[in-house]
């Protein structure tokens, strides 16, 4: 029997490149997929190829049962909804959760982060933790994607500090294996076609973990302009973070990135990747070659 695949966030950069590799790699027909959006208008591309397009917000839980009505396994892409106060990302998300019980979904697929458990210092974690639980208390078997940060997330701070001569950072000598988002998109596509059964939790990352020096390093090699990283306490690069003209939230949001790196909770390198897309992932060194203009302008 073919399975309905259902990709929420169809609009969203990792959720059209999902749905790409569905229809590429995948092989997957047109007529088994389903995306949703809050406004379809913003699918009319998808729609016009044959892909179900439904309405779904995730503040709205019956719009949430409706649209997923008759899908098999359905993924749930994390909203950005990175409001700290409310906690409402966490309660989409599990509305989204609640939505796929109801609807009889047979298998439940997530993009978190890793290792998201309450110790970790970055600051929506909860938000990816108390999903998981959600997703582990509904009883439907799950593939749970643990996505790392992708290299795009370096447009955030290379521009400026390649620019500059000067990175501040208070990661210490700790690692990153940033990977492509593309890659990523393509292992869930993998994990989202495969049929599996079984519960599986998959931590996606890059080929390889650098430190904040090594990758200034590497951008010096790829761009030939000097980058010297500074190291700095957490609160001397929030109140840098926030001179710079980032609301405080956010600049609290981005220093704790670098304290959970720092901290050595995602230094990890694992082959997911490759082992479910069969794709080779993309080197730091290839992000950087591909992007040097918009980089170093
Ligand atoms: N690992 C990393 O380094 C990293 C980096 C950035 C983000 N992320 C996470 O990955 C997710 C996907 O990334 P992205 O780049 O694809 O983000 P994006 O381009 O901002 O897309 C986010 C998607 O979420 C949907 N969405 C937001 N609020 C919603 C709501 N209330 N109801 C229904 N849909 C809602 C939007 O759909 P509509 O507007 O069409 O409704 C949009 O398609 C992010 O949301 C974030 O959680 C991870």
């Amino acid at each position: 029997m073919t399975e309905t695949l259902l990709v929420t966030g169809a609009s969203g950069q990792l959720g059209r490149a999902v749905i790409r590799h569905l229809l590429g790699a995948q092989k997957v027909a047109p007529a088994s997929i389903i995306a949703t959006t809050r406004d379809p208008e913003n699918l009319a591309d998808l729609a016009a190829l044959g892909i179900t397009v439904r309405a779904a917000d995730f503040n709205d839980p019956a719009s949430l049962e409706k649209a997923f009505a008759g899908a098999d396994r359905v993924l749930i892409v994390s909203t950005g909804d990175l409001d700290l106060k409310t906690g409402r990302r966490l309660k989409q998300h599990e509305a989204a959760v609640a939505a796929a019980k109801k609807a009889g979904v047979s298998h439940l697929l997530y993009t978190s982060m890793p290792n998201p458990e309450p110790v970790s210092p970055v600051l929506f974690a909860g938000d990816h933790y108390g999903t998981e639980q959600a997703i582990k208390a509904s009883g439907i078997p799950y593939t749970i994607f643990r996505n790392g940060w992708y290299q795009e997330n370096l447009f955030l701070a290379l521009p400026h500090a390649i620019a500059s001569g000067k990175w501040y950072s208070s990661a210490g000598d700790g690692r990153i294996a940033h990977g492509a988002r593309d890659d990523m998109a393509a292992a869930i596509a993998a994990g989202l076609a495969s049929g599996s059964k079984e519960s599986n939790i998959y931590t996606l990352t890059g080929p390889h973990a650098y430190t904040t020096s090594e990758i200034a390093t590497l951008v010096t090699e790829v761009t030939g302009k000097p980058l010297e990283v500074i190291q700095l306490p957490d609160e001397a690069l929030t109140e840098g973070v926030k001179a710079a003209g980032l609301p405080e939230d956010f600049a609290r949001i981005i220093v704790s990135f670098d304290a959970n790196t720092r901290s050595g909770r995602i230094a990890m390198v694992t082959d997911a990747v490759e082992t479910l897309s069969g794709r080779k992932p993309q080197t730091l060194k290839q992000f950087l070659e591909a992007n040097k203009a918009a980089l170093a302008g």
